[in-house]
This record gives C-alpha cells, structure tokens and sequence, in this order.
C-alpha cells in the first residue's frame, strides 16, 4: 500500500477554516490503499508572538521529510507587513527551491466570466519563484533622513531563467494549443529583460512546435480583459507573475477560486499546494471562506505526486458544484462537506 506524508500549515485567518475542507476532499477522494499521514506545523502569527520566531532549520529539516505541503495562508494585521510573509511563506519557498510556481487560470464550466462573452479562457502562468525583486535584495541608506534611499533588487540567474523557461515549455508542449507567452517588460527594464528574451529564445529551439510570443507586462494586462482566450502558457518572472495572476483570478471566478502550486520539480524538496488568496482577517472565523481554492490546490497536489485520476475527479466536483452553486451562499464546511461527497460518490 502506498502513504503520502503531507505537511499542512493551516496558519492564519481562514488559513485553517480552507484547509480543514481541503484535507476533508483529499482524505474522500483517495483510493482505500493509500495512507494519508499528516502532521500539523503551527506557523504564522501565533507562534511568531508566543516565540518571536519564524521559521525555524529544524522547522525546515522537519518539512523535507514530507512528500508535499498544503498550506492555507500566512499573515496577520498584528504583526508588520512583512515580517510573516517574509519570514514563513518566502522563506520556505525560497528553502526548498520552489521554482515553479505554478498558477492556472481556467474558467470552470459553471462560471459566469465578469468579461462578458468569454468562456473560452484557459491558461497556466509558470510564475519564476526564488529570484526577481523577491529576494530581499537591496536595502535603505540614510535611513530617516530627506535623503533616505530605498532600493529593491531584482536577482535574475541564467541558471534560474533557463530552468523555469524550460519547463513552461514543457507545459505548453504537452498542451493542445503548444503555446508559450513570456511576459517581462524587456523596454525598460533592459538587462534583466534582455536576458530573460535571449534565454526564451535560446531554449525555444528545444521545442519548434511550440508558438511563441512575447508580451510588455503592461500590455498582457490589456490582453487579460480584451482578449484572455489569446493565453496558452505564460512565463514570467516573480513579481509580474505575482501581479498578473491576481488578475488572471478575477476574471476566471474570483480570488476564492485560484489554486496554486510552488513546485520544486526536481524532487529534491517537497512542492507546497496553497490558494492564492491570503488569510482575510476580515472574514476569518465566521465560516465564510470559499474554501474551493484550496481544493483546487489539493488537485494540483495529487496531479505533482501522481494521482491525475484523483486529481480530475477533484476538478469535476468543484466544476459540478460551481455549475450548480447559483448565488445562495454556503458556510465553508458546508462547501467542503458537498466536494467530498462528490468525489467519494
Ligand atoms: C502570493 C502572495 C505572496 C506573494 C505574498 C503574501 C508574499 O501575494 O502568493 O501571491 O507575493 O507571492
Ligand atoms: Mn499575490
């Protein structure tokens, strides 16, 4: 029999509310022989003010002997912008190389899209992880003078740019469409920008039946209202990626409905599943959460360890639930309760 030993991080607001739901349908729709073990980890603002830590080399060390991470969401309005973020979720993404991440932009049947007269929108943004403005990079000078001076540095790595070009290729290769959209702003932001084309091009000669083509970031944010059905596959780097699938989840259903996966496909690491949504203190603890992002998660998760059959029985219950859900509103549980008896039945 097989065992899948997953790690969840509830964390913070309705962190925990999604992924109790989230592990409601993965326990429901997983085959009798295969073990699910877990283990609970208590990051996020809790123990940052029991403790004053966030994550921790034992934390870490304790993570890599599992096969996969679900995570909910990690921030607090009690503790700096920041500090959280910085200090559970990048870290954590940075530590087990999670280069890919891994966004999906679908319009589920059942969706009524805000862009009226689309319902053809079906693209994945591979978002670069571990490098661009996110590596904490730069710093202040002066600091509380007139003439303080705050710089953010963007790390771009031909290594990084290579490894994560390579596989939206390989994504857009194994799609019926074979189409690759690198997304940068290589008019402006010219080094960084002109590595990033130079490298899409080069490793593009691996894949000649993929189509290519390139977007100015800004641009893209047109095309994602105008015309969305125009994406395939898009790469980008880590804080345009960011950006533009915020967007990409408002025209697909909203934020309660985009899934994530920030993959290390090497293996090396476990990859970590969470919604793309953050914690919403405003809402949290009323049982109002959408936890369907979360379960769209989990279908990434089973889809990285290769459970694909449990994976699109996931996708269909959330589809057969969207189609049927019309504008009552449900509690979280509630919601997670009639996914998992769709994908048990
Ligand atoms: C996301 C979030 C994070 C990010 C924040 C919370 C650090 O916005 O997962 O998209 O910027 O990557
Ligand atoms: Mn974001």
């Amino acid at each position: 029999s097989r065992t899948i030993s997953l790690a969840v991080i509830p964390g913070d607001g309705i962190g925990k509310e999604v992924v109790a739901e989230g592990l409601k349908v993965l326990g429901a729709v997983l085959p009798s022989d295969v073990k699910l073990e877990t283990r609970a980890y208590d990051f996020g603002a809790a123990r940052y003010h029991a403790t004053g830590e966030t994550l921790t080399d034992d934390d870490l060390a304790a993570l890599k002997a599992h096969d996969a991470i679900l995570l909910g969401a990690i921030g607090d309005p009690s503790v700096p912008s920041g500090v959280l973020e910085r200090g559970f979720l990048l870290k954590l993404r940075f530590a087990f190389d999670h280069h890919v991440n891994l966004r999906p932009g679908k319009l589920l049947p059942g969706v009524t899209s805000p862009l009226a007269g689309k319902d053809d929108i079906d693209f994945v943004v591979v978002r670069e992880g571990t490098e661009g403005p996110y590596t904490g990079n730069g710093g202040v000078l002066r600091a509380g003078t007139p003439h303080e001076v705050a710089t953010e540095v963007s790390l771009n790595t031909a290594f990084g740019i290579e490894r994560v070009v390579r596989d939206a290729y390989t994504r857009a290769q194994a799609r019926p469409r074979r189409k690759l959209t690198l997304v940068h702003k290589n008019n402006v932001l010219v080094h960084a920008g002109h590595l990033w084309s130079r490298i899409f091009a080069e490793v593009g000669r691996d894949f000649p039946e993929v189509t290519t083509d390139y977007l100015h970031v800004d641009a893209a944010t047109i095309f994602f209202v105008t015309q969305p059905e125009r994406f395939d596959v898009i790469v980008t780097d880590n804080l345009f990626g960011d950006i533009i699938t915020d967007l990409a989840a408002a025209i697909t259903g909203g934020i309660g409905l985009a899934a994530s996966g920030n993959i290390n496909p090497s293996g090396d690491f476990p990859s970590m599943f969470e919604p793309v949504h953050g914690s919403a203190p405003d809402i949290a603890g009323q049982g109002k959460a959408d936890p369907t992002a979360t379960v769209l998660s989990v279908a990434l998760l089973l889809q990285h360890l290769g459970y694909d059959q449990e994976a699109a029985r996931v996708e269909a219950a959330v589809a057969a639930d969207l189609a049927e859900r019309g504008t009552g509103t449900r509690s979280t549980s509630a919601v997670g309760d009639a996914l998992a008896a769709r994908v048990a039945g």
